[in-house]
C-alpha cells in the first residue's frame, strides 16, 4: 500500500512511523508512506498556502491552489483509491472503516489547517473525509498519524501472529479481555488460576466471557449496536 501524505507540517510526523509494526510494515515493503509539503506548491513569491475567508469571521483558510496543483500531480503519476481529507466534521473513524482501507493500494491524505480548506477541494477532489472523535485538534496530522497506524498494522503479512490482529478489541465488536505475564505471584497479586491450567478450551471461554463482561461494563453501545450492520 503506498500512502501519499500532503501537509503544511510533515516534522510533526518524525518518529510516529519509526517504531515497532509500522517500522516492520515499511520495511517489508508493505507500506510505503511519501510526504508532500503543501507550501512546495505555492504559487506565489510569498509561498502563501492560506488567505482570509470570503465573508469575513476570524482564521485563515487553505487555498485550493496549491493543494490541488499537488493532488493533480499526483494522480498524474498512478490511480488512487480514495482521497481523505482528515476533518472534525468527517465520518467518525472505527475498526470497519479501517480493515476497508487497509485493503485499498494507493490512498492520498490531507491535513488540514487553521479553519480548513477551501469547499471546492472537499467538493471537487475529496472522496472520503475522516474524524478520529468528538473533539477538536489544531491540525489533521495527529489524526492522519492515527489513521495510517490503524490501517497499516492490518495489511495481511505485517503482523506474524496472523491470529494477533483479528483477536483486537473492535474486531469483533468487542473488547479485549485482561492478559497476564510473568511472574505468576507478585506481592500476593495472582495471575487467575484458569490462565495456569493448561485447558484451552477452558481459557477460551473465560477470555470470551471476559471480553463480554468487560464490554457490557466499558462500552454497553457496542453490543447493543450489534447487527445494525
Ligand atoms: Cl481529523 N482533524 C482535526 N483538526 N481535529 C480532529 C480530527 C481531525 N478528528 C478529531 N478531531
Amino acid at each position: 500500500m503506498r500512502i501519499d501524505i500532503l501537509t503544511l507540517f510533515p516534522d510533526m510526523f518524525d518518529g510516529a512511523f519509526n517504531y515497532s509494526i509500522i517500522k516492520r510494515a515499511k520495511e517489508k515493503g508493505l507500506a510505503e508512506i511519501y510526504f508532500h509539503n503543501i507550501r512546495d506548491y505555492s504559487t506565489d513569491k510569498h509561498k502563501s498556502v492560506d488567505d482570509y475567508a470570503y465573508g469575513g469571521g476570524a482564521g485563515m483558510v487553505m487555498m485550493i491552489e496549491p493543494i490541488a496543483i499537488c493532488i493533480d500531480n499526483l494522480k498524474n503519476k498512478r490511480t488512487y483509491d480514495e482521497i481523505i481529507y482528515m476533518t472534525p466534521d468527517g465520518e467518525l473513524l472505527n475498526q470497519k472503516i479501517a480493515n476497508h482501507i487497509s485493503t485499498l493500494n494507493n490512498i492520498i491524505i490531507l491535513c488540514g489547517h487553521y479553519k480548513g480548506i477551501d469547499q471546492r477541494i472537499r467538493e471537487h477532489y475529496i472522496t472520503k473525509e475522516i474524524s478520529i472523535g468528538d473533539y477538536v485538534l489544531s491540525g489533521g496530522e495527529l489524526a492522519a498519524a492515527v489513521l495510517c497506524d490503524a490501517v497499516i498494522r492490518i495489511i495481511p503479512g505485517v503482523i506474524n501472529d496472523e491470529t494477533s490482529a483479528l483477536s483486537d478489541s473492535f474486531q469483533d465488536e468487542l473488547l479485549s479481555p485482561p492478559v497476564y505475564t510473568r511472574p505468576y505471584n507478585y506481592k500476593n497479586l495472582k495471575v487467575p488460576d484458569i490462565l495456569l491450567s493448561g485447558n484451552d478450551k477452558e481459557i477460551q471461554k473465560w477470555r470470551t466471557e471476559k471480553s463480554i463482561e468487560r464490554t457490557k461494563k466499558r462500552r454497553p453501545d457496542l453490543l447493543s449496536n450489534k447487527g445494525d450492520e
